[in-house]
């Protein structure tokens, strides 16, 4: 691998809450960025919205704090944006990527830094997919297992509000400049997030299992008629049910991480955390005073999760649950299926999670999963190893280089 080009300018590809945040971190800390937005129509929207002397402004609603940025250039097009570019941060939904990088691809020079934040689930398979192995293989690629920050989009191309932030979080390198890979991307974040080294890109499978379980709790049982009231908030109404459904999912991964370290030694993923161990060390400061234990308060009880509603449409009486949301739209294919295609792999059952995985893939009017196995005709938009060819996990590991 080549290392990064210590040059150029940093490029933020997407066009959402994440990106806007970026834009507004690079104004505030003087360094020139480019914003390319590929998705349709949205970089017209952008420099509309942020016309001649505007810019994105990112405002801290826990301590007043605000960012502000304006991009060099904004753009759809990767030719008149990707070369020279010194670090490409990709920062979207994972469903997003695949459609992103075929666009982008064939303008990634070789040596570029390219990353996500998130990474995702398989991003370097990802990668060697769209870029080719060799280019590929030429490049710095980086991925975080989250995003730094909860925040929305107050008003597009001009504010975005930053809920909180978390303390700490994963960065995978597959670079021999690592350390300067993480140094540029932990300047632009900032250093109210910590960026902790992980071993290898499996370990980004290793998600925590969030949304859908919540997503499940408050509408497993739901009627499919009644109009709920009010839109109930995300976080802090959660119930201790779903708490428990949290903690006996991470239970499985935890499970499913000790059998493939047990089977494969060289796999490194002691840094894959069960739910309320990722709780203490991501919001430490922020549920200070919870009971640490307690994974039902840590999360009713954490600031950073206020004001964060379950996705729901305006319907006649009230709401209903909008099962399009990302939540699980990304969470299930890029998250639950990635763990179910590993558990295939190696044998091993996680049924907990396969549970929440039928009752979104009903509500959601997918289908992956069919007679307990990784068959169904929607497998091809997961992020699980089958979809991009493997079944065999020692095969999968060599060539992606984890063992
Ligand atoms: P977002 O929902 O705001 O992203 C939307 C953007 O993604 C669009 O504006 C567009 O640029 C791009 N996009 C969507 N569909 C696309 C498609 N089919 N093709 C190409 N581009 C498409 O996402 P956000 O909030 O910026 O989050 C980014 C990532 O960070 C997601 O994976 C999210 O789950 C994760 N995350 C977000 C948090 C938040 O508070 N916003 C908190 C923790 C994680």
């Amino acid at each position: 691998m080549q290392s990064i080009k210590k040059k150029g300018k940093v490029v933020i590809v997407g066009g959402g809450n994440a990106a806007h945040v970026f834009v507004a971190r690079c104004g505030h800390l003087g360094i020139a960025c480019d914003w390319l937005a590929t998705f349709t129509g949205e970089a017209r929207r952008l420099k509309a919205a942020i016309g001649n002397d505007g810019g994105i402004a990112a405002i801290n609603t826990l301590t007043g704090q605000t960012w502000f940025g304006r991009p060099e250039r904004i753009s759809d097009n990767p030719a008149e944006i990707l070369p020279g570019a010194a670090l490409i941060i990709m920062t979207m939904p994972i469903f997003a990527q695949e459609p992103t990088l075929k666009i982008i691809a064939p303008y990634i020079e070789e040596g570029a830094c390219l990353g996500a934040i998130p990474g995702g689930a398989a991003f370097d398979a990802l990668i060697y997919e769209t870029l080719g192995m060799s280019k590929a293989k030429q490049c710095d690629i980086f991925g975080t297992r989250t995003l730094p920050w909860a925040c929305r989009i107050t008003e597009y191309g001009k504010a975005v509000s930053i809920l909180g932030t978390k303390e700490n979080d994963q960065i995978v390198v597959n670079s021999s400049t690592r350390s300067f890979v993480i140094n540029q991307v932990q300047r632009i974040v900032g250093h109210d997030l910590k960026y902790m080294p992980a071993d290898n890109f499996l370990f980004l499978s290793f998600t925590m299992p969030w949304h859908p379980c919540f997503m499940y709790g408050m509408f497993s049982d739901w009627d499919g008629i009644t109009p709920f009231k009010e839109q109930p908030a995300f976080y802090t109404s959660v119930s201790q049910t779903t708490a428990n459904l949290i903690s006996d999912a991470s239970d499985e991964i935890i499970q499913l991480r000790n059998e493939i370290m047990k089977l494969f030694p060289a796999i490194n993923l002691s840094e894959v955390t069960h739910a309320k161990d990722w709780m203490k060390s991501a919001y430490a400061a922020s549920i200070k005073g919870t009971d640490l234990d307690d994974l039902h308060s840590m999360i009713a009880k954490n600031p950073a999760y206020r004001d964060l509603l379950f996705p729901m449409k305006a319907a006649q009486g009230g709401y209903v649950p909008d099962y399009t949301s990302r939540y699980l739209t990304e969470d299930i294919p890029c998250v639950f299926l990635v763990y179910k295609g590993l558990a295939e792999m190696v044998g091993f059952q996680i049924p907990i999670i396969e549970m929440i995985i039928e009752w979104s893939q009903r509500v959601m009017g997918k289908e992956y999963i069919v007679n307990h196995r990784l068959l169904g005709r929607d497998l091809k938009e997961s992020r699980a190893p089958q979809r991009f060819g493997f079944e065999d996990f020692v095969a999968f590991a060599k060539i992606m280089g984890y063992i």
